[in-house]
């Protein structure tokens, strides 16, 4: 399998097979399932909201790339007359930095400065954007979640509900059929807003936010919630992992804010800080998902499911977040590497990016899991060793 695998990662240099992960299966015997908001997707790896889910040509590339699943950029809510009290989010930045950050202990990672927030064009291009997305989800070529930022109080205050059900109705009115796919953004320079140094101002959104979405929607909707990382300590990532129980799922989390240089930043202290609270998270009571080793979604339980998010760039890394309880990993940074970064010679960026993530020979996914096979970590079940196991085990040992 080590020669097969040397041999997959040189000739898909050029080029990914078009259904990549059925030749996984086929050839290597492991099935990539994985599952995001309670949607089975053909594979882990999907792309995060930001900036390289802009317009209808970049979920295109991803589509031909064959990337899982891919959330569009964080849109900032609105009530019918236009108003939006978290206008000062959409604002316009174009420039962005990729700089190498390497993490605690020196480990390589990579981050990308940039001073800007959420969508800065109308709700209305938006909307053209959702319904490019339900297109490429519906011809089962990508799934393509619309994200967005609604309405935060401070705690004395009611949420402007009217911008909750403006936007989430225009966005099930853009989907048309049922269900909608939600993230609600709690992003970093959220965390870094003195709206944000409460922590039981947090709490209530957590607790109440998946409720106020659901009760704005004209058709049923799951909602994911993207959690910050505060400016508090691991016990307090925890809490909010608890408060918002009644999420669908639990995205995992978005990057550390610099609050000398006001920017957001990922690399290794990112990766180190989500993989340490998600540890700690399997082994507290009551993290069990009610769904492993079903398909039924998470939050029928009560308990939403995880999706990983932060300095992924291998294989091996995506195995650490997924060993902690994630179904699903949303990268964002890898996909904006210099090209001579990626091993792949040819092809989009998404493309080149699974290449090294999938097929590398000693940091892929596929050598990471046989390497877990020869351990005794993670064993065949009718022949295949499945990656949704990874998650499951994670609970079953927590
Ligand atoms: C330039 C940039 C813009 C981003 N914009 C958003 C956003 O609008 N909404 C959101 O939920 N996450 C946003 N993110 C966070 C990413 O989706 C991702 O969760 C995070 O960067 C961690 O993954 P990474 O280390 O692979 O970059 C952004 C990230 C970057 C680098």
């Amino acid at each position: 399998m080590r020669a097969r695998l040397e041999r997959d990662f040189d000739r898909f240099q050029r080029e990914l097979p078009r259904d990549f992960p059925a030749h996984v299966r086929e050839t290597y015997g492991i099935d990539l399932t994985a599952r995001y908001a309670g949607e089975l997707v053909p594979h882990p790896i999907g792309k995060g909201s930001g900036q390289l889910s802009l317009n209808a040509g970049q979920l295109e590339d991803d589509a031909a790339a064959g990337l899982a699943f891919a959330v569009l950029k964080t849109v900032i809510a609105e009530d019918e007359t236009g108003a939006q009290s978290m206008a000062a989010w959409a604002i316009h930045e174009t420039k962005m930095k990729v700089e190498r950050r390497p993490g605690g202990g020196g480990r390589a990672g990579w981050t990308v400065t940039w001073k800007g927030r959420g969508w800065d064009r109308s709700f209305a291009d938006y909307l053209v954007l959702v319904r490019a997305g339900r297109d490429l989800t519906r011809a089962g070529r990508l799934l393509v979640v619309p994200s967005v930022k609604y309405h935060l109080p401070r705690l004395a205050e009611p949420f402007r509900e009217a911008e909750y059900r403006y936007t989430t109705a225009q966005l099930a009115g853009a989907w048309r059929e049922p269900p909608l796919l939600v993230e609600k953004d709690f992003s970093p320079t959220l965390a870094g807003d003195a709206l944000a140094d409460d922590r039981a101002q947090i709490l209530r959104w957590l607790r109440e936010v998946p409720a106020r979405v659901r009760a704005a929607s004209p058709i049923p909707v799951r909602v994911a919630v993207k959690l910050m990382n505060a400016r508090f300590d691991d016990a307090f990532q925890l809490e909010m992992m608890k408060a918002a129980a009644e999420a669908d799922a639990l995205v995992c989390f978005n990057r550390l804010f610099d609050a000398a240089r006001g920017v957001a930043y990922g690399g290794g202290d990112l990766s180190d800080r989500n993989l340490r609270v998600l540890e700690t998270f399997r082994e507290s009571p009551g993290s069990r998902p009610g769904s492993v080793g079903s398909l039924t979604p998470h939050a029928s339980a009560g308990i939403p499911e995880l999706t990983g998010t932060g300095n992924i760039g291998s294989g091996r890394m995506i195995l650490e977040y997924a060993r902690r309880g994630c179904e699903s990993v949303q990268v964002h940074t890898f996909f904006q590497l210099p090209l001579a970064e990626y091993p792949a010679t040819h092809g989009s960026r998404p493309q080149r990016a699974l290449h090294a993530l999938v097929f590398h020979p000693r940091d892929g996914l596929i050598a990471a899991m046989l390497e877990l096979e020869a351990r005794g970590a993670l064993e065949r079940r009718s022949g295949e060793l499945r990656f949704l196991d990874l998650p499951a085990h994670a609970h079953r040992a927590g």
